[in-house]
């Protein structure tokens, strides 16, 4: 038992010299399959119901580890049944899993989603372990960061945990990716300046920067903010027009590969577990931000989270796909 009362679970996997490592949260999303999202006061009739593991730190762990590439999970579950569930969820995709602290004094993390007939979904979530993880998960991460490469990060703990992080990170010479998710606009002054890439959504990049981002000329604006601010790489993933990636140096637009959407949770985790693994593996920030994007394609075209997240050779085949398709269109 650590200092906190809480145990760390005895499961193999000591993180690889180009691996990922993933600090962050680890939900059972409880998914109310619907005709649309209810209005307030509103009770509607569902289709279907069903647990998938998720979480937005788990989701990004799982996307990489199915990639290919080695990864670590290090976060909180509570001592009980969703707990075990999430464990093997993550162990069954690869994610390394020794960091992980089992909390017998809360449970697990839990998002409550609907999923509406469009593929739209809103989510709430109920931390519990994730809002405990603490100093003595921070010290588990600082023993395997040296041997790391990227270090993903998310707002689902408590931000002083992914400052610390980030910091623990940059004192390693990690890459650090900040996925600003769940919205929120108070990130404090310190966390910019350790961020190497940061990932908003439309809704997210309006919280940080103030207003509205609908287009390439908004795209550059709010990236020059957060440029100023001292994040070298914006990456703005906006739906159905693309991801925008701007640094100072360079900027270029990654159109969405088209698909048909039926469930969007996970799809921003995905993106981003995409973009890591091909990072981790060497490729430039184009190669890896296009592979993000088809990985988040493939993802929305299955129902759940941490279950429509592809595979290497998925991803590779969706890809072939789409490159022979555009040839023949002669694009
Ligand atoms: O990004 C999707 C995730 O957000 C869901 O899996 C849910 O658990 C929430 O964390």
């Amino acid at each position: 038992m650590s200092e906190s009362g809480a145990s760390k679970l005895a499961i193999a996997n000591v993180a690889d010299p180009m691996s990922v490592i993933v600090f962050g949260s680890i939900n059972m999303d409880l998914v109310a399959r619907t005709p649309r999202i209810p209005a307030a006061g509103e009770t509607l009739i569902g289709h279907s119901f069903a647990t998938v593991p998720g979480g937005k730190g788990a989701n990004q762990a799982v996307a990489v580890a199915r990639l290919g590439v080695p990864t670590q999970m290090v976060g909180r579950v509570g001592n009980d049944l969703f707990g075990q569930d999430l464990l093997k969820a993550l162990q069954d995709s690869g994610v390394g899993c020794d960091r992980l602290t089992l909390d017998p004094s809360t449970h697990s993390g839990v998002a409550v989603i609907t999923v509406d007939d469009a593929g739209e979904n809103n989510i709430v979530i109920i931390p519990g372990a994730n809002g405990r993880v603490d100093q003595t998960d921070l010290e588990s991460l600082k023993q395997v960061l040296p041997t790391a490469k990227i270090l993903m990060l998310q707002l689902e703990i408590p931000l002083p945990m992914v400052v610390a992080a980030a910091q623990a990170a940059k004192a390693n010479g990690v890459t650090v990716i900040l996925d600003p998710a769940p919205a929120r606009s108070d990130l404090p002054d310190e966390l910019y300046p350790l961020v190497d890439i940061i990932t908003p959504n439309q809704i997210e990049t309006e919280q940080l920067v103030g207003f509205p981002v609908t287009d390439a000329d908004s795209a550059n604006r709010a990236a020059a903010i957060l440029h100023q601010r001292g994040i070298p790489t914006v990456i703005t993933k906006l739906g159905q027009q693309g991801a925008y990636c701007i640094t100072p140096a360079a900027s270029f637009h990654i159109p969405i590969f088209p698909v048909k959407a039926i469930d969007t949770v996970a799809a921003g985790d995905c993106f981003n577990g995409g973009l890591a693994a091909g990072l981790a593996v060497g490729l430039p920030l184009r190669q890896a931000t296009t592979q993000a994007a088809a990985a988040a394609a493939l993802s929305v075209t299955r129902p759940g989270a941490q279950s429509s997240l592809p595979t290497q050779a998925e991803l590779t085949a969706f890809l072939a796909h789409h490159s022979a398709a555009s040839e023949e269109a002669g694009e």
